[in-house]
């Protein structure tokens, strides 16, 4: 049985990270499952955003399972550090955007699984931060890559030199999440912005999130070549075609159906 369960509905894929008696902390097979959850979901033509949570009301993912690191030497850390890597990189890759409905503590490993995603919302009561320093280890599933991406490189060594926790106000005041909505209205925010991406053509969101993710550390003029490049693809497609005309016709286009 899979510890991610998935629910779509309205080319909207809910993914929930289900393992809440140890507030949904990853061991490898959780890992798999969600590799294998957010793939299957790029593979579906049915889907085209997805909004990723965790179980229960007071986690989204409290880190990697430390009961499995505890016993762990360097080759296991290696194949584990990969494995997490690899799955965020998955979800970062995606070409379908992936929203982190941040609804509890997102430390450590769920710190670096809702960086992943393309943009966080999370609930008044969620809690992100990189702990693994007090536990004589280093974030290993991207954290040190993207959270100075995120926030900048003075704020990342604060917080993961002390690991200390970051609230939900502090995170957005940061940048580290896009907006922070009571936890009762946290999925009707995560849907709410599903629903406008999901007006606009599936490829021109891809292309563009392809144009932010590899621009993203190179220089602004190979970062300009590359979307100059997807400028003109897009302009050979359906899509293309049809938001324009659409336009010019005066009429709402039509992309998904
Ligand atoms: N790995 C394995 N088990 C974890 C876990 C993790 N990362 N985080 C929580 N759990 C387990 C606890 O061991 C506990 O299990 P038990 O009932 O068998 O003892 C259960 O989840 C509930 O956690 P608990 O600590 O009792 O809840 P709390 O509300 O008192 O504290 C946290 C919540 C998140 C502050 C605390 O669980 C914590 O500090 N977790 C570790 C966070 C961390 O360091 N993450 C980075 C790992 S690299």
């Amino acid at each position: 049985m899979s510890f991610v369960l998935k629910e779509i509905s309205g080319y909207i894929a809910v993914l929930t990270i289900n393992r809440p008696d140890v507030l949904n902390a990853m061991n490898d097979k959780v890992v798999a499952d969600l590799e294998s959850a957010v793939q299957t979901c790029i593979d579906d033509k049915n889907v085209g955003v997805i909004i990723l949570t965790g179980s229960g009301d007071k986690a989204f993912v409290a880190g990697a399972d430390i009961k499995k690191m505890q016993g762990m030497g360097q080759e296991g850390a290696l194949t584990f550090g990969q494995a997490g890597q690899d799955m965020t990189l998955t979800i970062e890759n995606s070409p379908k955007p992936v929203i982190a409905a941040v609804n509890g503590f997102a430390l450590g490993g769920g710190c670096e699984i809702s960086m992943a995603c393309h943009l966080r919302v999370a609930s008044e009561t969620a809690t992100f931060g990189q702990p693994e320093v007090l536990l004589g280890i280093l974030p290993g599933w991207g954290g040190t890559q993207r959270l100075p991406r995120l926030v900048g490189t003075g704020m990342a060594n604060e917080i993961i030199t002390t690991g200390r926790m970051v609230k939900a106000t502090e995170a957005k005041n940061i940048g580290l999440v896009n907006h922070v909505v009571p936890a009762g209205e946290l999925m009707e925010k995560c849907i709410s912005i599903a629903k406008q991406i999901l007006k606009n053509g599936p490829e021109a969101i891809a292309q563009s999130l392809d144009c932010i993710r590899k621009g993203i550390g190179t220089s602004i003029i190979d970062g300009m070549a590359i979307e100059v490049k997807n400028f003109s693809e897009l302009f050979g497609t359906e899509e293309a075609k049809e938001g324009l005309t659409a336009f010019v016709e005066k009429r709402k286009p039509s992309f998904r159906d």
